[in-house]
């Protein structure tokens, strides 16, 4: 199996550019299927979740063809099925982001339940209350979601429980084929809903609002094929500006292709705990923080600090010099990484949706496991800092978000291999 290696206390210096974002990628593809023709995707990342997605795509008859690594041309002209199958959503749940899409074009969507994951029970009800709204009619049967629009999507009001990106996604590019208009209150403001309706927008839909609370889509009779580059990812970007902060040689790292604006929570977080984070064209530069100040954090929705940023917050904390909380509100289970870091000698104590952490003077390497992608990530980063070498496994999970992961972080200056290890379950 392959593992990541890291040999601790080698200083960072350089600068690193992230990919186009993940949380936007995927749900840009599915939103292809709204336009039929040849839509073109640039700055997608190389990372397996895109390459599920674009299974999901083409077992629905879309083709896909790689002009480069990072450019997609998908054509959903020849879609004839409708069916997000289990072995795919098992794979990767994002998959249900082609429920709306579907509906909004062909008025019909079979999706597989999406099963928990290590988050957490990751539920779909508010995205299937609020398409109820608009008029789809849902059973299942044999772990599969069946969805028939058959009579038409008709624009309403609906209010999410929840600001929940994935059903405000899904309601967004199911209600811009509605007849009349949509107001989705208590939306998601995430900045990868802001380019999803950005990119709808260019194939002639009538959004306003995305970023708000309040998202108003004017249906429309139909959407056309167009080119869109991905935004750059902030939470790659805000990983590797973890790294800077604890291990940046003579100062500084430049962690650029990402909009400084999509990290304002965590960047004015990290600067409370003393990390000097400087604004440069198309990114950050950012400093080695000698002292970190303990800090409290709550996961919240955007604005609010990211959840798939805890992780790598909490590495941060683990060095402090003083007591941090950090609250995830967001997923019922997130606080796995915490046991992961507590065997490389942090002091973390979990109280329900809290974590304690107390600082500690250092890490030491050891072997831990991915519990999630951004957990997985966030280890390897602990293991810059930690004395002797970490061993991180698992890490499928990291090559479902990081492009390229270990090379960035050898082209810093890093010592970081990916090693293939025999598998301990094969004796
Ligand atoms: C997206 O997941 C991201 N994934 C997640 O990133 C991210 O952590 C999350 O948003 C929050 O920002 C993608 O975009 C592919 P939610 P999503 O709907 O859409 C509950 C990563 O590491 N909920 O805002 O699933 C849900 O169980 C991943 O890149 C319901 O109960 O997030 C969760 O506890 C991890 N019912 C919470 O809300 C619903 O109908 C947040 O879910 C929908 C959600």
């Amino acid at each position: 199996m392959d593992i990541i290696r890291v040999e601790g206390g080698h200083r960072l210096s350089g600068g690193v550019r992230v990919s186009g974002a993940k949380n936007s990628a995927l749900k840009l593809m599915a939103a292809t299927l709204l336009a039929p023709g040849r839509t073109t995707l640039e700055n997608v990342p190389n990372i397996s979740d895109v390459h599920v997605m674009g299974k999901v795509l083409k077992r629905m008859g879309a083709t896909i063809e790689v002009v480069d690594e990072h450019r997609l041309a998908i054509d959903t002209s020849a879609v004839d099925s409708w069916e997000a199958p289990y072995e795919l959503v098992a794979k990767m749940r994002a998959s249900t982001a082609v429920m709306g899409p579907l509906l909004g074009r062909f008025g019909r969507a079979k999706i597989a339940m999406p099963g928990g994951c290590n988050l957490g029970a990751r539920k779909i009800d508010m995205h299937i209350l609020g398409l109820e709204a608009l008029g789809v009619k849902f059973d299942t049967d044999h772990g599969y979601i069946h969805a028939d629009a058959s009579e038409g999507l008709t624009g309403t009001t609906v209010t999410l429980e929840f600001a929940s990106v994935g059903a405000t996604e899904n309601l967004i590019m199911a209600a811009v084929r509605a007849k009349g208009t949509t107001v989705i209150d208590n939306a998601a403001r995430e900045p990868e809903i802001v380019d999803l309706a950005c990119m709808l927008n260019e194939m002639g839909a009538k959004i306003v609002g995305a970023g708000s609370p309040v998202v108003q889509i004017e249906g429309v009779e139909e959407l056309h094929p167009v080119t869109h580059r991905v935004i750059g990812d902030r939470i790659e970007a805000g990983t590797f500006i973890v790294a800077g902060a604890l291990m940046a040689e003579d100062g500084d790292i430049e962690v650029t292709g990402f909009n400084a604006a999509h990290l304002g929570m965590v960047i004015k977080k990290f600067e409370l705990m003393g990390v000097q984070i400087d604004r440069i064209e198309g990114g950050v530069r950012v400093h080695r923080a000698d002292v970190l100040q303990p800090v409290d954090i709550q996961t919240l929705p955007f604005p609010g600090f990211p959840t798939d940023m805890q992780a790598q917050a909490m590495v941060l904390s683990a060095l402090a010099d003083g007591s941090s909380v950090i609250t995830e509100n967001i997923f019922e289970n997130r606080f796995m990484f915490a046991s992961e870091l507590v065997r490389m000698g942090a002091s973390i104590r979990i109280e329900s949706h809290h974590a304690i952490i107390h600082g500690v003077q250092g890490l030491s390497g050891a072997q831990v496991v991915s519990p999630d992608l951004r957990g997985g990530a966030a280890l390897v980063v602990a293991g810059l800092i930690a004395d002797g070498y970490t061993e991180v496994s698992a890490i499928h999970h990291i090559d479902r978000g990081y492009e390229h992961f270990v090379e960035k972080l050898v082209s810093l200056g890093a010592h970081v291999a990916r090693v293939n290890v025999p598998d301990p379950s094969d004796d």
